[in-house]
């Protein structure tokens, strides 16, 4: 890089400053009323939270998981709570042809696209690897390549409103995770291309922001269920404070943000070498020599 050694130690000051006080903005739940906003795995556990919140804020709503049943109560719910609109649209994210269509039957049903929250899980028992290949690919399929592919089917009505797309992901996607291999692979990997899909964004004056969400310990039924008699000395966080903060940095267009217990985690977790890194490598490449995607406006 091109930066003398004498001027790393500024700028890695500036950068923190800028991120400590880039955290500071208003959130208002208005901000959040009349948004055009798909949710998927929100039968139940986070997605279903985040659901209930938007609805208060008067949001529409499509929400998606397999239960047809358990997504019926949770959109009758959100008129209640007072949704603009509440719909859903029962699929898998194993089944391949669902994952191309769903984007564009949820966003005839909204009128457009604001908000993309990608939240859906494969759950997984904690055990050590190895665990047979075919779990491994039904879990990469539903936890990485469907985000990949929703958030593809996405883009262009997300550039038409200078949307935000939000991944939700874990500590496992940012430090190594024993019994839990093939999980953190899947969010080492939405890490890898959702923050290669940001920089390019910021590349090329595309204004869709990409929200990271590194989420600790939250007491959802199906975790606390995974963690019982295998994780120690954890506190869970409650899954309704974890939703209101994954649309608080959703709106505010942060890039990344953690939740959980114990909070300092932030601190550690946040990597000033690679936010430096990743500022100034954006300047290597010749955009000139690129074409542009076609549905870019
Ligand atoms: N809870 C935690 O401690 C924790 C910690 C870190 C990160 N996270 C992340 O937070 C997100 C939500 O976690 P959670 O604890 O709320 O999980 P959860 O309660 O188990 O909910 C998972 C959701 O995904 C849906 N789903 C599962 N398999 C699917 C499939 N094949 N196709 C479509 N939908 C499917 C489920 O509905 P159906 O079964 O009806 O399909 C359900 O709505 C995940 O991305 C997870 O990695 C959670
Ligand atoms: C999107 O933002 C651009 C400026 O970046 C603005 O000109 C345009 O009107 C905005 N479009 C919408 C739909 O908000
Ligand atoms: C991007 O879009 C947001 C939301 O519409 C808007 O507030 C912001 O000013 C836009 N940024 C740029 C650089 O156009």
């Amino acid at each position: 890089m091109a930066l003398p050694r004498n001027q790393l130690l500024p700028v890695l000051v500036l950068f923190l400053a800028y991120y400590y006080y880039s955290g500071q903005d208003d959130f208002r739940p208005e901000m959040l009323q009349g948004k055009r906003v798909i949710i998927t795995g929100a039968s139940k556990g986070i997605g279903e939270e985040v659901a209930y919140q938007l609805a208060r804020m008067g949001a529409h709503v499509v929400l998606t998981a397999r239960s047809e049943n358990a997504l019926k109560k949770v959109v009758s719910r959100c008129l209640k709570l007072g949704a603009a609109s509440a719909h859903y649209v029962p699929g898998s994210m194993e089944d391949t042809k669902f994952v191309d269509s769903f984007v564009d039957t949820a966003a005839q049903l909204l009128g457009g696209l604001d908000m993309l929250i990608l939240n859906h899980l494969m759950n997984s028992p904690m055990r050590l690897f190895p665990t047979d290949m075919a779990t491994v690919r039904r879990n990469q399929q539903v936890n990485f390549l469907s985000y990949l592919a929703l958030s593809t089917a996405a883009q262009p009505l997300l550039w038409a409103s200078n949307g935000s797309l939000v991944v939700v992901s874990s500590l496992a996607g940012k430090i190594a995770f024993p019994l839990l291999a093939s999980y953190s692979a899947s969010k080492f990997a939405l890490d890898g291309f959702f923050s290669s899909l940001r920089l390019e964004n910021k590349m090329t004056g595309v204004n869709v922001s990409i929200t990271l969400c590194v989420l600790g310990l939250i007491d959802t039924e199906s975790a606390m269920e995974s963690v019982k008699d295998i994780i120690k000395n954890v506190q869970p966080s409650p899954k309704s404070e974890c939703a209101l903060e994954i649309i608080k940095a959703a709106i505010l267009r942060k890039d990344e943000f953690f939740f959980g217990r114990p909070s300092w985690l932030n601190l550690l977790l946040f990597n000033p070498g690679r936010k430096v890194l990743e500022f100034f490598w954006k300047d290597y490449f010749n955009l000139d020599k690129l074409q542009k995607p076609p549905a870019q406006p």
